[in-house]
């Protein structure tokens, strides 16, 4: 008996960053994802593309997830995970929630136990505090849930729902960044300029309540434009660079309506939003400069999961 769970990525369409000081931020759940497959076995083993071997520190996140879990429900923890990611890691597109929701939901199926969404974001979040030291949940929350989700700490995800379909376009900068560096530096300005910090916190929570609006009505122009004032708000914290400021201003002069980095910044990933008819030229002279690009559309399912002989 084996069961999966395959989980999606996701990108933060605005307020990355500010969420973790309590501001309100906006998610999206992406089509690509991550599958694990749980299965019983003598000892805790993973089998990933990325880890061969269950010791490498990389995996801590995950040990410690599914130790909190196996305490939490009695169960022994003798399990073989295989892991298969679409997420390039360190790009900002959430590949180590999507790995722990997935892993959490494989094993919860391999056990029968009925987990809530809240029970699979808790116990993701043990894994999300040894990556990042201090998250704001927003990640695991979006790739559990899945759909778009405003989010702010402390309160339940809100699913935001419209009619019909959105499409978002993704370019990696290819360069991997480490987000528990970033949150360090974010950090570091907060203490040296608590009240701009506020007033900065302040709009993007602004923004991302506004964005939401846009969202809901299929304003892509005003979506836009938000993207790209949350951009300047994130350069002010130091988060973006040279890269993803060039990213950002191809995307615009390719004919977006507005783009900014996504996730922790310092590399990873850019997201822009562009007129239905310009999305494919876009996308094309993106990857035409060597980046990998994509058209990602919205909604997407959150975590599902199933048992197999
Ligand atoms: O996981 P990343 O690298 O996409 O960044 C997460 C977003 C932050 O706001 C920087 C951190 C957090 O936990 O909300």
């Amino acid at each position: 008996m084996k069961a999966i769970a395959e989980a999606p990525s996701k990108a933060i369409i605005t307020g990355e960053h500010f969420v973790v000081h309590g501001a309100w931020a906006l998610a999206a759940a992406l089509p690509r994802g991550v599958r694990v497959e749980a299965s019983e076995s003598t000892g805790f083993n993973v089998i990933s593309d990325e880890y061969s071997n269950p010791s490498t520190s990389g995996l801590r996140p995950i040990t410690e997830a599914v130790r909190a879990m196996a305490r939490e429900f009695s169960f022994n923890p003798h399990l073989t995970l295989s892991i298969k990611s679409e997420i390039p890691r360190g790009a900002g597109l959430g590949s180590s929630a999507s790995t722990l929701v997935a892993a959490i939901s494989a094993i919860a199926r391999l056990h029968s136990l009925d987990l809530q969404a809240s029970d699979i974001i808790r116990l993701s979040m043990v894994g999300e505090r040894e990556i990042h030291g201090h998250p704001s949940g927003i990640d695991a929350a979006v790739c559990t849930i899945g759909g778009v989700i405003l989010f702010k700490p402390g309160t339940d995800p809100k699913r935001v729902a419209f009619k019909g379909r959105r499409s978002l376009i993704v370019a990696l900068s290819g360069r991997k960044r480490s987000t528990k560096r970033q949150i360090r530096r974010v950090a570091g300005v907060k203490g040296a300029f608590p009240s701009l910090f506020g007033s900065l916190t302040e709009a993007a929570s602004e923004i991302s309540l506004m964005a939401t609006k846009r969202l809901v009505e299929g304003d892509m122009k005003g979506l836009g434009r938000l993207l790209s004032s949350n951009h300047a708000a994130l350069s002010t914290l130091g988060v973006s660079n040279r890269h993803l400021d060039r990213l950002v201003d191809l995307a615009l002069s390719l004919g977006a309506y507005g783009a900014k980095l996504t996730g922790a910044g310092g590399g990873g990933s850019v997201i822009a939003v562009a007129p239905g008819g310009k999305e494919k030229s876009i996308i094309s002279g993106l990857r035409g400069r060597g980046f990998q690009a994509f058209r990602a559309e919205i909604p997407v399912d959150g975590v599902r999961s199933w048992q197999e002989r």
